[in-house]
């Protein structure tokens, strides 16, 4: 029996040097030839620099660092799988169809891609380390992002509860709800979330009334002349998802906002919708081993300049897309968000230049395809009969929309100005 094992190895063994023997040939055959294999120092760091170290460095959220080749190297096959499936960098935005310009796009080019792929291919080969770029110099966590282009410090700093995580257990979400101690109106220009410095690498995502801390997000700053009016005495409410991370950490998430100027009332008001909630309250179910289509619409009363689209569902959620349908009867794709994933978050925000302007009168269609068979990895228990609810077994749609009415003097201008440079509403070819 011994014997047998014995020998077994010794041939797994042999084969295994075969394999690493044919590997060094041909990575030796790459990088002579012309067009030769990337290597990590002169095309992947730079990539990593730009695409990964936001979260893949210590002490944030990415479960590993990849600042250095000797980081790196050990994930090589990881990376591959996890790039290639588009799941990292986390970017769930169908990228051949819809609206492609957003101003918080953290996903890799088709260029960066192949670099990228190519170099696991070809052994994951460090290269010349005189090509590493220099390390980019990290803002210190402590410093608020924002501070820099509003010139000053927050006005106003309001902190959530604080709550422990323990080292092991399921995810959970914190909904403290905290007074803001404003004590007189004021509009807001631009507003920053963030957890503690620990509590990074616990935090997924966490929402105030105000905004939202993603990861990779600096923040929201609002276009000149927009705000959202913030009241005396008004209240936040978080909505925090925290997770295990084997150490056990408590966590602040702190929401600071700067204002306009006391006397200045801004000309819009910046709005949110929660598009297609009432229609999933009142339709949604999931029948065990299907997969689900519902939709969701409202009709825009004003002119309407679209900021960003967040998706929302829960585990069984698959894709869901964002068409206009206008007024004179045709439609558009704005957004389809074909790789869902329940534990990210993302608020696509579209670039200044291609943000939708929609007339009066057009309606925003949604539509959820949740996926509720075995083959949504997932998926806690594909026999389940799912209705809508709260609870993270329980599942839903809908979009968050954050959006500014338009007058009709501002919607004729701004159209004049985009079909003189891109011939469309929303800068897509047509
Ligand atoms: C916005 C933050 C963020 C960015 C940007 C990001 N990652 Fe990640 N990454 C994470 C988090 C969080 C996880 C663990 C949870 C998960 O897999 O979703 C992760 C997981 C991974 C894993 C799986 C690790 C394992 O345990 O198997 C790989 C590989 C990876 N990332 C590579 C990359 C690469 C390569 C890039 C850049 C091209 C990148 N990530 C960009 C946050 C990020």
């Amino acid at each position: 029996m011994d014997q047998m094992c014995q020998r077994r190895t010794t041939t797994i063994r042999k084969s295994l040097a075969t394999v690493v023997l044919f590997g060094v040939a041909s990575l030796a055959q790459a990088q002579s030839a012309p067009g030769a294999a990337p290597t990590f120092a002169k095309d992947v760091a730079p990539i990593f620099q730009q695409k990964c170290q936001t979260c893949h460095r210590p002490g944030q959220m990415g479960p590993m660092s990849l600042l250095t080749y000797q980081d790196a190297r050990p994930w090589a096959r990881a990376i591959k799988t996890k790039v290639a499936a588009r799941d990292m960098p986390p970017w769930h935005m169908d990228k051949t169809v819809g609206i492609q310009k957003f101003a918080n796009d953290i996903s890799l080019s088709e260029a960066q891609f192949a670099t990228i792929v190519t170099w696991v291919d070809a052994g994951a080969p460090l290269g010349d380390a005189k090509d590493m770029p220099a390390p980019v110099k990290w803002p210190d966590g402590s410093q608020w992002r924002l501070a820099a282009s509003q010139g000053r410090i927050p006005d106003l700093i309001i902190k959530s509860t604080p709550w422990t995580q323990p080292a092991e257990g399921q995810d959970e979400w914190w909904q403290p709800v905290v007074d803001s101690g404003l004590t007189e109106d004021r509009w807001i220009k631009a507003v920053e979330v963030r957890p503690s410095e620990k509590g990074r690498r616990i935090v997924h995502h966490g929402n105030s009334a105000l905004a939202e801390f993603a990861v990779g997000k600096e923040g929201e700053i609002y276009p000149e002349g927009t705000g959202k009016l913030m009241k005396a005495g008004e209240q936040v409410r978080f909505d925090i998802h925290y997770h295990s991370v084997g150490e056990e950490i408590t966590d602040q998430l702190e929401v600071a906002a700067w204002f306009y100027p006391k006397a200045y009332v801004p000309k819009y008001q910046f709005k949110t919708m929660t598009l297609g909630v009432q229609q999933a309250m009142d339709t949604f179910d999931l029948p065990p081993g299907k997969v689900t289509v519902h939709h969701g619409y409202a009709t825009l009363s004003e002119p309407t300049r679209v900021l960003s689209y967040q998706p929302h569902m829960h585990m069984r959620g698959k894709a869901m897309s964002l068409e206009a349908i206008y007024p004179n009867g045709r439609t558009e794709m704005l957004s389809y968000v074909d790789h869902f994933n329940f534990n990210w978050h993302i608020n696509y925000v579209y670039s200044d230049d291609a943000a939708p302007i929609l007339p009066r009168g057009t309606v925003l269609h949604i539509t959820a395809w949740h996926d509720n068979t075995s083959a949504n990895k997932n998926n806690p228990d594909p026999r389940q009969w799912v209705g809508w609810g709260q609870r993270s077994f329980d599942d839903m749609y809908h979009a968050h929309m954050r959006m500014v009415s338009l007058t009709d003097a501002d919607y004729d201008e701004i159209m004049k100005e985009r079909k003189k440079t891109t011939g469309t509403a929303t800068g897509q070819q047509q």
